[in-house]
């Protein structure tokens, strides 16, 4: 048996010379016991010598890209099993390069659960450290400073999207598994463990008087909140003291909303009152063909969304398509443009549908809702997810739409489509991929909405969320077929 000691702080290099010397030299996984370095004085692994380098002009060894991927993030995370997982996989897949594609492999299971678990951990670190301002020398840069405690090796890996979001700052990201540091200039990491720095500052009372600014007690959902923001981390977070009251009072901060809402005018009312004095009551006779369902959505005030989008954006495409599209609510371009689904998320979903060989102009396209929902800040409109009213104000659109298209197949992209078609509230992977019989002999097949896949941080998880959108375009196509 062969012992081989690693650093093993998440460099990726170091297992990967090691692995690459072990393997050309035929040494088999059971034949190593792979070791981690012990930071503990005094208690040291006896190591073995690694067998020398291949000679540079040795072929060099084949793995599939995807493997690589896998084993950079795998190395992050602290279990010692790491080593010999990750170079059984390696040999295995020398004799199988799709080995990886094998979900139900026990290796390849266990690597992709600890590969989600650094992912999470990583999430997790953009979601919670906390900067500190410390004193600096009059005249130079503000200095801050973080200290966060991280479950796997992450700190490196993380360092470039914090140089990102606060290059104008110089900062040092602490934590009991390295850390690292940004002067303006220079990005430098180290895996050097670091003690807890006594800091604590005047940025501590702002955030809590954020926290506690954004609370809304209407949408208090404690076990979500549990979830994101797990309790091993509140010691660390200025604003977690504030939570336990803030729950507490929750109750009653609803209960006295709901009495000052009974005395407030709706917002717009004004506009609404107008509009609706314009426009013909909802309940009257619904025209038979898309064209005057289109021109009597133009002036519709059945919530109060219109009143401050450009326009009413309606579905688009043919009146016997076969498949329906049903996204969430238009977005700015869109609300400027008038028509439903010509944004960034319209371009991903164009270009899934394109490489699944299926046709724009045969779908049907449109959404839950069709105003545009947004609040301004400075020059910009931000997105609003519509709530629950707002969507069963729209179904009423819906509704007609489907009655005239009559489609065999509807697709529902993201959560909000699923609810206006089906008036429930599901975890969209409880019903994705799989086709759902509806009435009158329709299919409904659920999928992500595309504007998710823009929204996710990490380049790896983003690719793989985008290969399975791809695929159930693929699906779209068969089934419709
Ligand atoms: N997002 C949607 O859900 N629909 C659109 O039309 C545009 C963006």
């Amino acid at each position: 048996m062969r012992r081989v000691v690693l650093e093993a702080r998440g460099d990726f290099e170091e297992w990967r010379k090691a692995a690459r010397a072990l393997a050309a030299a035929g040494i088999l996984p059971d034949e190593i016991d792979w070791q981690e370095k012990s930071s503990e004085p005094g208690f040291a692994f006896q190591r073995d010598a690694l067998p020398p380098d291949p000679p540079a002009d040795a072929r060099p060894m084949s793995v599939p890209p995807a493997f690589m991927a896998l084993a950079e993030v795998v190395i992050c995370h602290s279990d010692a099993k790491r080593f010999s997982l990750l170079y059984s996989l390696l040999w295995r897949l020398l004799e199988n390069r799709n080995l990886l594609d094998l979900a139900s492999d026990e290796e390849v299971s266990r690597l992709r659960l600890m590969q989600k678990s650094v992912h999470r951990d990583a999430h997790k670190m953009t979601a919670f450290v906390r900067f500190k301002e410390v004193a600096a020398p009059a005249g130079e840069r503000r200095k801050f400073i973080a200290w966060f405690e991280p479950d796997h090796y992450i700190v490196a890996r993380k360092a470039p999207f914090f140089q990102r979001r606060f290059t104008d700052m110089d900062w040092l990201i602490a934590t009991p598994k390295g850390s690292a540091a940004w002067d303006g200039e220079r990005l430098t990491t180290s895996n050097v463990p670091c003690e807890k720095p006594d800091i604590s500052d005047a940025t501590d009372d702002l955030w809590r008087t954020y926290y506690a600014s954004i609370f809304n007690p209407a949408r208090l959902k404690v076990k979500a909140m549990q979830a994101e923001m797990p309790k091993k981390y509140w010691k660390n977070l200025p604003e977690a003291d504030l939570i336990p009251g803030l729950i507490a009072d929750a109750e009653a901060k609803v209960l006295a909303m709901a009495e000052r809402e009974a005395t407030m005018p709706l917002p717009y009312h004004n506009r609404i009152k107008e509009a609706s004095a314009r426009v013909p009551a909802p309940e009257m006779a619904p025209a038979g063909t898309l064209n005057a369902l289109r021109e009597e959505a133009a002036v519709c005030s059945r919530c109060p969304l219109h009143a401050r989008a450009t326009q009413t954006i309606f579905g688009e495409g043919p009146d016997n398509a076969e498949i329906m599209v049903v996204a969430e609510q238009p977005g700015d371009q869109e609300d400027l443009a008038g028509r439903p689904f010509i944004g960034p998320a319209g371009k991903v979903f164009d270009d899934a549908i394109a490489q699944a060989g299926i046709d724009r102009s045969r779908l049907y396209v449109t959404n839950a809702v069709k105003h545009f929902k947004y609040a301004p800040r400075g020059k910009r409109r931000i997105h609003q997810k519509p709530n629950l009213g707002e969507v069963q104000q729209c179904r009423w659109w819906l509704k007609l739409e489907l009655d005239l298209v009559k489609p065999r197949l509807i697709v529902a992209m993201g959560a909000t489509a699923f609810y206006s078609l089906t008036g429930e509230k599901q975890k969209l992977g409880d019903v994705r991929g799989r086709p759902i019989a509806m009435e009158e002999g329709r299919l409904l097949f659920v999928t992500v909405h595309p504007s998710y896949l823009l929204r996710i941080p990490d380049e790896d998880r983003k690719a793989h969320e985008l290969a399975r959108f791809r695929q159930d375009m693929n699906q779209i196509k068969a089934l419709a077929a």
